[in-house]
């Protein structure tokens, strides 16, 4: 394969079978015998799209790295780097208060840190190294953990399976059919993870429910962009990982297994019947005996913890009543949506719960005090971040 045109004929169009919706062509040569043996293969299935696509990648007709090569340079001529932060994007993600919470976990004096939900895991790649000399990443869903030892172990590898993939509505539910019917589960790792990231990026909120992106935005962000901007960033993201241990357990065991009294968990468990919840956010429901559970470990570990939870779950009277035993620092933020920016949004409140002593030093009290008075609307902050410690 050289550089240089495309042998066009047969009228299948190659390069938009490659690059799907809205990019502009790529130049690749093929020899003219190899290009008519790919019809050849494509037409046994059909002549779609797709099929040509399918028998590109399963011939051995052309050098498959090489070829992702050139796309994936290509990709960054034509739609520059773009300026992305993290590879996921994930209901409930804690990326907008990141740093409130690495504030308070770095209070809490240890040196190893668990993420015991990790969903997006925006704690783990940027919690400080100066201060964690062991990260622990945990969720129980094995996509996202698949998707991040994928990432960690074959940045490169992953990169150029995504780099062969149109941007388009069909692929996009055929990958979603692949999640929702569990076949995904049948593919090799390195293969899940590709569907999994590619149904997270060219998809609504990230969820196989959402639907393929529409951005209707001015400037000249697509799906399709914003997508290749985030396959190109996957090196990058790789090194946030290269240091963070990959664990696929349920919490408990996970709290079990590292409680010591240098251990500070994380803990950002699924909304508890909430709206989001019976949406399907998440593919792991979490009922209200989990959350027990959870209470429970959390109140007489070794360690410390960190504990985040919706202001809306203080109305589970279980929850409420432990709350009240712990410090708790009260983040105001706006809320997290694609299609409505900035002050537009509507706030929320969020309670980062935990059992060392407060940012003034005083030891944990019984008393809900500032929390309280917050609840009943008598201590209303219009900060951003309002921190309303207990006094
Ligand atoms: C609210 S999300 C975490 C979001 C994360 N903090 C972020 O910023 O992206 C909750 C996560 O807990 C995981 N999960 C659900 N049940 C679990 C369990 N029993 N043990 C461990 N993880 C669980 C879900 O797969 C989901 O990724």
């Amino acid at each position: 394969m050289r550089g240089g045109e495309w042998v066009r004929n047969e009228g299948l169009e190659p390069v938009s079978i490659i690059w799907g919706l809205d990019m502009p062509k790529v130049e690749i040569t093929l020899e003219e015998e190899t290009y008519n043996k790919l019809v050849e293969l494509s037409k046994r299935n059909g002549s779609t799209m797709e099929s040509l696509l399918e028998a590109l990648l399963e011939s051995s007709l052309v050098d498959m790295d090489e070829f992702a090569d050139e796309m994936i340079s290509h990709t960054a001529r034509v739609c520059g780097r773009g300026n992305p932060s993290k590879p996921l994007h994930y209901p409930g993600g804690d990326w907008w208060i990141k740093d409130e919470i690495i504030d308070l976990l770095v209070r809490s004096g240890c040196k190893t840190l668990v993420e015991v939900f990790g969903g997006s895991g925006a704690i783990s790649m940027y919690a400080p190294r100066s201060v964690f000399k062991n990260i622990i990443y945990n969720d129980k869903d094995s996509l996202l953990t698949n998707f991040f030892t994928v990432l960690r172990e074959r940045p490169r590898e992953l990169m150029r399976r995504l780099a062969l993939l149109p941007v388009s509505r069909e692929l996009y539910y055929r990958f979603v059919e692949l999640i929702e019917g569990g076949e995904i589960r049948k593919l090799a790792p390195l293969e899940r993870a590709a569907v999994f990231f590619y149904v997270n990026r060219v998809g609504v909120d990230g969820k196989p429910k959402g639907g393929f992106k529409v951005m209707t935005g001015a400037d000249s962000t697509t799906t399709a962009t914003r997508f290749r901007h985030h396959m190109l960033s996957l090196i990058e993201y790789a090194k946030r990982w290269a240091d963070v241990t990959i664990e696929n357990r349920d919490f408990r065991e996970i709290i079990k297994l590292y409680d010591r009294d240098f251990v500070v968990f994380y803990c950002d468990p699924p909304y508890l019947s909430t709206e989001a919840d019976r949406e399907g956010y998440y593919s792991i429901s979490f009922t209200p005996g989990d959350m027990r559970a959870l209470l429970k470990a959390l109140s007489s570990i070794k360690g410390k913890f960190v504990l985040k939870l919706h202001e809306d779950q203080l109305r589970v009277p279980f929850v409420s009543d432990w709350v009240k035993m712990y410090n708790v620092k009260v983040v105001e933020h706006y809320k997290n949506m694609d299609t409505v920016v900035e002050e537009k949004r509507p706030k929320q409140r969020t309670l980062l719960i935990y059992n060392y002593p407060s940012l003034h030093s005083r030891a944990p009290h019984s008393s809900m005090g500032g929390l309280e008075r917050w609840l009943t609307g008598e201590n209303k902050s219009n900060k951003l971040c309002a921190l309303c410690e207990e006094d």
